[in-house]
Formats: structure tokens, C-alpha cells, sequence
């Protein structure tokens, strides 16, 4: 059933575990997500990006989700704008069906995006769509960064209080050190656990971990095994997921794990048969593959069985 976003993650909030946000830019994607849920029994969060909804275009999106919440009547599910980047592509979203938003404002000073944040969600909740922020900037943090430059990168406690309050926007993205894409650390994963308590425990609302795929040694060997090129990637490793998650992280948000992961089983049907150009026969591997990496993802975030 196509719910509201609030209504998975508060229950996440309160019962301290994780449901993944998974990205989507075609029926393929989307229906391993449906069938992984389907399987681990799992609630879900499917999301798309802005280039997403240009790639699919938004009626097929919402479209396609609402086909696959009837076919699975059981699986609590929210659709998710990823990343919007202004007031009008929230509108759009939540007009066209989406029943969470995302306004990504982080980059702008902090009081335009508290501005911003509280206009979309006067707008949103009117409709009964949840909403998501971000504060802080998403990238890597070394070892040896000062106190100080991590000050400037990641989120601040002080202003996250601030801004929850204000705002009432319904979960938060608090920077801590991760970042989009297969290269997250340039040496040892590290991430600020220790901001990240302060924030919850100042919010008290379920917060968003943005680029936390985990790239495992199995999907990394997959792609690498087809002739892909994958040189100093490095993911979120799952002790640290289970970690976040018990640092009040309840929205999981995957991407890379599954583009890598379904690509390395074109490139491998591909590679075998040189002469296959059915595309069922590299599609529905792929799918295949990538419910299998989400339906153990369930399991380490605690999702699995909470229907
Ligand atoms: O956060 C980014 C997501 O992985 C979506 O990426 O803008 O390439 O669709 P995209
Ligand atoms: P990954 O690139 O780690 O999969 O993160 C995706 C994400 O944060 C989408 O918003
Ligand atoms: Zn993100």
C-alpha cells in the first residue's frame, strides 16, 4: 500500500532499525525493489531522482508504483523525490503522487534553507506528503581532518535543533561523512557516530543516511569479473550501517549498489553469449541479482519482518 513516508519511518524511529531507501530509474529496478520487499517481508522506500523522473517521465513513475503497490498490497510503501532542488520540483512531485519529498538545500546558506524547507513543507503537508532535508555538505572525511574542517563540512547539532524546530520538516539528512557514488573514503571508512547521537538526540525524528551503499566483496568481484573498472571504490561497510542505525539513522539511501550490481550481470550475459540480443535474457539475471543484494540489506538494517 502507497503510504506516506512519516508513516514507515516514524515506526522505524520508535523501534530503532533501518528501512532502505532504493533508487529507481526504470521497471527493472523498481520491480526487484517490490519483489525484494515481497520476499524479506520488508517495508519500503523506492525514490527518484530529478534525472530519474526526466529519464522516465514522472506519470510512468508514479505510475508504475502505484501498479506495483496493488500487486503487492501487503508492502507499506512511499515514493520519494531524491534530492529536489527547488520549491516547484517538489510541487510537481507531490501533485503528480509522490508521498515524499526531498528539498535538498544544503548547499545554500543555512538560513535560506530553513526558508526554503518551511515553504515545502506547508506546501506538502496540506497534501499529506512527508518531507526530507538536508543539512551539511555530503562528502568523505579523513583521519586526520581538524576539528575545525569538520566543523565546516558536516552537520551541526546546534542548527539542527534550530531547524527542526522551525522547519517541521519530518527527517533530517545530517552530513557525517558519507558521500554519493563507489568512492566514499580515500582511506579508512570513518564517520562522526558521535554528531550523529547529539543530532537525534536534539531532533528526536528519524534521520536519512545519504550515500550509504556498501559495495560488498561480492558485488565488487561480479563487476570486476564482467572487465568492469572499479579501481579505489569503497562503500559504507554493514557493521557501520547497523551502527548509524543504532545512532538513530531509520532511511537507508541506495543507489550504487544496485547499478553495479545489475550491470555486472548484463556485462556478464553479454560476455557468454556474444550472440544473445533478447533483452529478457540480461534483464531478468540482472533483476535477479540486485533482489538479492536488497534483500540482505533488509536483513542487516533490521527491516525485514516488520510488515
Ligand atoms: O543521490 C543520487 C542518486 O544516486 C541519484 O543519482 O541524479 O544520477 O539519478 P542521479
Ligand atoms: P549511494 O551512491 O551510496 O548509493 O547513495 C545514494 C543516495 O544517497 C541517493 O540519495
Ligand atoms: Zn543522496
Amino acid at each position: 500500500m502507497l503510504v506516506s513516508g512519516s508513516e514507515i519511518l516514524l515506526k522505524a524511529h520508535k523501534e530503532n532499525y533501518g528501512v532502505g531507501a532504493f533508487n529507481f530509474v526504470n521497471f527493472e529496478m523498481l520491480n526487484a525493489i517490490f519483489c525484494a520487499a515481497n520476499e524479506a517481508n520488508s517495508p519500503i522506500i523506492v525514490q527518484a531522482s530529478e534525472g530519474a523522473i526526466k529519464y522516465m517521465g514522472i506519470d510512468m513513475a508514479v505510475g508504475m508504483v502505484k501498479i506495483l503497490s496493488k500487486r503487492y498490497p501487503h508492502i507499506p510503501v512511499a515514493l520519494n523525490l531524491d534530492h529536489g532542488t527547488s520549491f516547484e520540483s517538489c510541487q510537481k512531485a507531490v501533485e503528480a503522487g509522490f508521498t515524499s519529498v526531498m528539498i535538498d538545500a544544503s548547499h545554500h546558506p543555512f538560513e535560506e534553507n530553513l526558508q526554503l524547507t518551511q515553504k515545502v513543507v506547508e506546501m506538502a503537508h496540506a497534501k499529506g506528503v512527508s518531507v526530507e532535508a538536508e543539512l551539511g555538505r555530503l562528502m568523505g572525511i579523513e583521519d586526520n581532518i581538524s576539528v575545525s574542517e569538520k566543523d565546516a563540512v558536516l552537520i551541526n547539532p546546534d542548527e539542527a535543533e534550530e531547524f527542526v524546530s522551525k522547519t517541521k520538516v519530518d527527517y533530517l539528512a545530517p552530513a557525517i561523512g558519507t558521500s554519493h557514488g563507489a568512492f566514499k573514503f580515500k582511506g579508512e571508512p570513518k564517520l562522526d557516530f558521535e554528531r550523529l547521537q547529539e543530532v537525534k538526540r536534539r531532533t528526536n525524528i528519524p534521520l536519512v543516511l545519504h550515500g550509504a551503499s556498501s559495495i560488498p566483496e561480492y558485488v565488487r568481484e561480479a563487476f570486476l569479473a564482467t572487465g568492469g573498472d572499479l579501481k579505489g571504490s569503497k562503500g559504507v561497510p554493514f557493521d557501520f550501517l547497523k551502527e548509524a542505525i543504532k545512532g538513530g539513522i531509520n532511511k537507508i539511501n541506495i543507489d550504487t549498489d544496485l547499478r553495479i550490481a545489475f550491470i555486472a550481470e548484463v556485462r556478464r550475459v553479454a560476455n557468454e553469449d556474444p550472440t544473445q540480443f533478447d533483452l529478457r535474457k540480461f534483464f531478468a539475471p540482472a533483476m535477479e541479482s540486485i533482489t538479492k543484494v536488497m534483500v540482505e540489506r533488509m536483513n542487516i538494517l533490521g527491516s525485514a519482518n516488520k510488515i
